[in-house]
């Protein structure tokens, strides 16, 4: 399986580590190698394989993973015979960003693709999946939300016999942060600088804090597990720098807490802060990401898990990874 990332930030390195990590796993499924690499300013290609190692090793020395200047991702696609494509480059929620081209490029061309950005999946969710199915090619994106919460394959393979009637939950790391340490006092700027010290706010943190992230999320499970035809400009949206400090307090004072939710469901695509009350499970604080999915049959599921970072990030890309060579073999 010969692959190529798009995008060596935290989360391409953190690919690129899991796989050296894995190689005996992904070695017996025929062999898995980088044959190409760029993020937004060079490139590297290698048709026998390039040493996931040196590439981070590289990047971390000279803020560049490959030696060659970068023109276009587009020409290094077109450059080198590959199988998968992992697109791990920023969101970019305004047009999808060189993201969205370089996703769209390779489905044209039959090429299987994996990715995180959700950009290109909030705003051109059955474009592209209409584009994999013309051209016989896999697009999965389990990453996208929850990040190692594996929440997109839970509910559209393990969950298939379900009836989901609807999914609550919390999308972002960075606000549940930020609102955890604003229940215990500090003010929201301080908040934010820790968050984004921990490495799990989005380049552009708006993104976080105005709930944009959130809602990509949202569409993208809309779409996914409820078949709905929707886009970012549907969602419902009211990020938390509204949120007063003086709310946690009188919130705290009904013994509540106020947590950025994600809801979707066959008529219902909003983000909004809300009062949970405290012990209920999405009244929980810190870093981590959570989803309450209800079933007809099931009853009620809940999942949490790591929403953002490196290597979790990686594990949600690697269950994609091995499935399609499932598919493949
Ligand atoms: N900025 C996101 C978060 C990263 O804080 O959860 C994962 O999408």
């Amino acid at each position: 399986m010969r692959i190529v990332i798009s995008g060596f930030g935290t989360v391409g390195q953190g690919f690129a580590e899991v796989l050296s990590l894995r190689s005996d796993l992904l070695n017996a499924g025929g062999g898995v190698r980088i044959v190409a690499v760029f993020d937004s300013k060079s490139y590297a290609v290698d048709e026998n394989g390039l040493d996931p190692i040196m590439l981070i090793e590289r990047k971390n020395a000279t803020g560049s993973v490959g030696t060659e200047k970068l023109s276009s991702g587009i020409e290094v696609l077109d450059s080198v015979g590959y199988d998968v494509l992992v697109e791990v480059s920023p969101t970019n929620i305004e047009n999808g960003g060189d993201g969205l081209k370089n996703i769209e490029h390779a489905l044209r061309n039959g090429k299987d693709v994996i990715t995180v950005n959700k950009g290109p999946l909030a705003l051109k969710f059955k474009e592209l999946n209409k584009l994999a199915e013309k051209n016989n090619a896999i697009l999965r994106f389990e990453g996208s939300v929850g990040g190692a919460m594996p929440i997109i394959n839970l509910c559209s393979e393990n969950l298939k016999g379900e009836k989901i009637t609807s999914i609550r939950g919390i999308f972002n790391g960075t606000c549940n942060f930020i609102l955890s340490r604003m229940d215990g006092g500090l003010p929201f700027e301080q908040a934010l600088k820790e968050a984004q010290q921990l490495g799990y706010a989005e380049s552009d943190p708006t993104y976080d804090i105005e709930g944009i992230d959130t809602a990509c999320k949202v569409v993208i499970l809309a779409n996914s597990v409820f078949r709905r035809n929707v886009r970012f400009s549907d969602v419902s949206i009211t990020g938390i720098t509204s949120v007063s400090e003086d709310a946690i307090a009188l919130a705290a004072d009904q013994n509540m807490v106020i947590r950025l939710i994600g809801e979707v469901s066959d008529t219902v695509l909003e983000v909004s802060p809300r009062l949970i009350p405290k012990g209920h499970p999405l009244s929980i604080s810190g870093t981590l990401n959570t989803a309450k999915i209800l079933t007809d049959l099931a009853g009620p599921i809940t999942i949490s898990g790591k929403g953002a970072g490196r290597k979790e990030t990686a594990s949600a890309i690697l269950s994609d990874l091995i499935a399609i060579m499932d598919r493949r073999r």
